[in-house]
């Protein structure tokens, strides 16, 4: 069995984790205090988003320079007694890749805006059309156009994020090599993970076309080179190492691509991120949309990713939460009547699931959205674009601030909520992004002195190092039909394992499938007491329970 199948990762937003010098922002020194915290929780890598050099436009993921930390966070002796002593706790480090784009002050962007041919080659740059217009169509994912005039020259150039984030461009074989450059460069400093910024977008095409109401993101989404590149990065990198977790961040991807990327014969990644699951509360695609998530929809989307991945032997990263997406809690359950039940549920749900488990910074105590009331109370760049943009499709204040508060990405950058104290003990100083208002219900003081999530999430860690039929087993989904319980059954070798997860806060009662058989069924784990498996199964609100079947 691979080595990542019975791992916990834990993904730590270094900006709002811990401020160790009272500036408002988390720091290494910060992440260094906390370390016997995660250890406690039982995890054993932590993913942490980008602290390079950067001038910060979209949080460090627009890069200057990506070989040095950013004095933000700290330095890199900071750095270097952060592995040694994650390394002592049995924690290893996965840093984030951001290969697709740089920033514009990147020194490579800069050169090339001085007339430097080379450099030039490093983006990608075209003219206008012959009319006039821009080179393509395409619309950049934070909104608006996708090019931007580069200095004073005809050219335009590529960003398919934010303006100051710069696609690469990955024809170059020179372009290619400084990245693994870079990437071998904190793997000789002890990394050894690595998260891959938006991987399969790096394959843009020589001859690049509008779009003709298709799928836009088509045109440059999983091309067949990304997969050439991929392989050509794991030879040139990572791949020389034993031991190495790599994910690749897959945006729009297929479960055919997913298999591709993560099927071991393959040698590309050891897993991906995949993302049609979090998109169930999107109105026909649209993100910035007020409706209520699909469950059925969802279910479809999370069986059909199990079995086609088990299928094709690729991997899933198992996830509700990261840092550009609302906290689950406050999206699929109900946080203020039920937080025990719900953040239980949600966990549970995934982590028995077949793939590799994400806990994302504050989930493991049942972090919530913040109620903001102001636009300003918000920092992130994409949120801004969006209220901007509904506010000028004629959306009132009130409308636009309402999915704003429920789909911003700041909703899951708030401060870590570590006890009852002023900014939740997250600093001393002015935090960058306001706490959320519930720190003194919701905290880390407070849930491990009483509270009920964190043990949880602790058993489910121990559960998947020791049993194999969760780490390792086949997945089939039962029951798919049914309108509020997501069930599915794990097997290996002679060991079954029946999960049933209530996504509703009402009671509910079922029938079980015929074929399972309730004789002699152990529980195993669950967040009600009092439960046994019958042929007619009743589930209160939110409940969660997993039973080994004889
Ligand atoms: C990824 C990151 C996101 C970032 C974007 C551009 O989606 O997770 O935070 O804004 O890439 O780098």
């Amino acid at each position: 069995m691979e080595h990542f199948k019975n791992k916990v990762i834990y993904q730590l937003y270094p900006k709002s984790f811990k401020d160790s010098d009272g500036d408002g922002i988390g720091d290494l020194k910060g992440i260094i205090e906390k370390l016997p915290y995660l250890h406690q929780l039982g995890i054993e890598m932590i993913w942490m988003n980008p602290i390079f050099v950067s001038p910060q436009k979209d949080n460090g993921y627009d890069i200057t320079d990506y070989c040095s930390i950013d004095p933000l966070f700290g330095t890199m002796e900071e750095l270097e007694e952060l592995i040694q002593k994650a390394k002592q706790l049995n924690i290893e480090l996965m840093f984030d890749m951001v290969l697709n784009h740089t920033s514009i002050t990147h020194e490579w962007f800069q050169k090339a805006l001085k007339g430097d041919k080379k450099y030039q080659d490093y983006y990608i740059l075209r003219p206008a059309k012959e009319d006039g217009s821009l080179p393509t169509n395409w619309q950049s994912k934070f909104g608006g156009d996708a090019w931007e005039p580069f200095g004073d020259t005809e050219n335009y150039y590529l960003h398919l994020y934010d303006v100051s984030q710069a696609d690469l461009n990955w024809r170059n074989p020179d372009v290619r090599q400084e990245l693994y450059k870079v990437v071998n460069f904190w793997l000789e400093k002890g990394i050894t993970g690595f998260r891959f910024d938006v991987l399969n977008v790096i394959g843009k095409e020589e001859v690049l076309v509008d779009s003709l109401g298709e799928n836009e993101k088509s045109l440059y989404t999983d091309t067949p080179i990304v997969h050439e590149y991929v392989k050509e990065l794991n030879q040139e990198s990572f791949g020389k190492k034993e031991g190495m977790i790599t994910v690749g961040e897959m945006s729009s991807t297929t479960v055919e691509n997913g298999i591709l990327y993560s099927n071991p014969d393959r040698k590309e990644l050891s897993m991906i991120f995949s993302f049609h699951h979090l998109k169930v509360d999107y109105d026909e695609g649209e993100k910035w949309s007020d409706i209520p998530f699909d469950f059925l929809e969802l279910k479809q989307i999370l069986n059909e990713w199990q079995t086609g991945m088990s299928d094709g032997n690729g991997w899933n990263a198992l996830f509700w939460n990261n840092h550009d997406q609302p906290r689950a809690n406050s999206r699929f359950g109900d946080p203020i009547k039920y937080p025990y039940e719900t953040a239980t549920m949600l966990a549970q749900s995934i982590h028995l699931l077949r793939g590799t488990p994400y806990i994302y910074q504050g989930e493991e105590i049942g972090m919530t959205n913040p109620d903001y009331s102001e636009i300003d109370e918000y920092v992130d760049i994409e949120t801004h674009n969006a209220y901007k943009s509904m506010r000028l499709n004629g959306v009132p204040h009130e409308k636009a601030m309402k999915i704003i508060k429920e789909k911003s990405r700041d909703n899951s950058r708030t401060p870590m909520q570590w006890d009852g104290s002023s900014h939740a003990g997250f600093t001393t100083g002015t935090p960058w992004l306001n706490v959320a208002g519930n720190y003194q219900e919701i905290n880390v003081e407070k849930e491990l002195s009483d509270g009920k999530v964190f043990p949880y999430y602790q058993k489910l860690i121990k559960l998947r190092k020791k049993m194999p039929v969760i780490s390792d087993g086949d997945y089939q989904g039962i029951l798919l039909d049914d309108p509020e319980v997501f069930a599915y059954i794990r097997e290996k070798d002679n060991q079954k394992l029946l999960v049933l997860n209530h996504f509703y806060g009402t009671e509910y009662s079922f029938q079980l499938p015929k074929e399972i058989n309730d004789i002699d069924a152990e529980h195993l784990i669950g967040n009600y007491p009092d439960i046994k498996l019958e042929k007619e199964m009743k589930l209160r609100p939110y409940e969660t329970v997993a039973f080994l079947l004889k």
